[in-house]
């Protein structure tokens, strides 16, 4: 899959932005902070330590909230695709359990791998060619993941869809994830955003 374009969009946002919620396509630091209680609630265990990788890591926000709010994460793998990023990251997290990787899938086993919003803008790519990508996306997470993983989507159930982005069926991805990776799939469509989150343990 050819990521360039996604990789300028977020590396202007953060030109224009900096280290701020809209640089990484979220309209408040609420929202952003919504998106990542969800997603770690993949964690058995707010007290167990754990090792985290996070695919499309942005400056580094996931981490500062796991941390600000009591997770013990002892190896952060931050990826992304924009070099601007991964540097703000490095610099704003300032902290030796934070490692970082440009790469476009994830290369090293942790604990759980998470990922926030990798998957909604897809441009004009054709949306089969953009869902064997996000299905080959969530295989990789999975694979690299000792205890498990969670992802989240834009919802179909809208009244109104932009053009660039990707909507996603929440029961086609509960129905992958059940035949494809584990038995033990949650999905979570009950918050306030047009969004869920799927979370995979193993
Ligand atoms: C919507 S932003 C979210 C950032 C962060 N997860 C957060 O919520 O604050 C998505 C980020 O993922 C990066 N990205 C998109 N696709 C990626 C991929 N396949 N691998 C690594 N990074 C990716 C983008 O460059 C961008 O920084």
């Amino acid at each position: 899959m050819d990521l360039g374009k996604i990789e300028k969009l977020y590396s202007e946002n953060f030109d224009k932005f900096g280290i701020d919620s809209k640089s990484v396509g979220w309209n408040s630091p609420n929202t952003q902070q919504l998106r990542f209680e969800k997603l770690l609630m993949v964690v058995q265990n707010r007290s167990e330590s754990f090792s985290l990788n996070e695919l499309g890591c942005g400056y580094g926000e996931l981490f500062k909230y796991a941390t600000l709010n009591g997770y013990n994460i002892n190896l952060f793998n931050g990826y992304d695709i924009s070099e601007k990023m991964l540097l703000a990251a490095k610099d704003y997290l300032n902290d030796s359990k934070a490692v970082f990787f440009k790469e476009a899938s994830i290369i090293t086993k942790a604990d759980y791998t998470i990922t926030s919003g990798i998957f909604n803008v897809k441009f004009d790519e054709q949306k089969d060619r953009w869902e064997t990508y996000i299905k080959d996306t969530l295989k990789n997470m999975f694979e690299n993941s000792n205890k498990g993983m969670s992802f989240n989507l834009l919802t179909k159930y809208v009244d109104f869809e932009a053009k660039d982005l990707y909507y996603a069926d929440p029961l086609y991805y509960f129905d992958f994830c059940k035949k494809e990776l584990s038995r033990y799939v949650n999905l979570i469509h009950d918050y306030n955003l047009y969004e869920w989150t799927i979370i995979v343990k193993k």
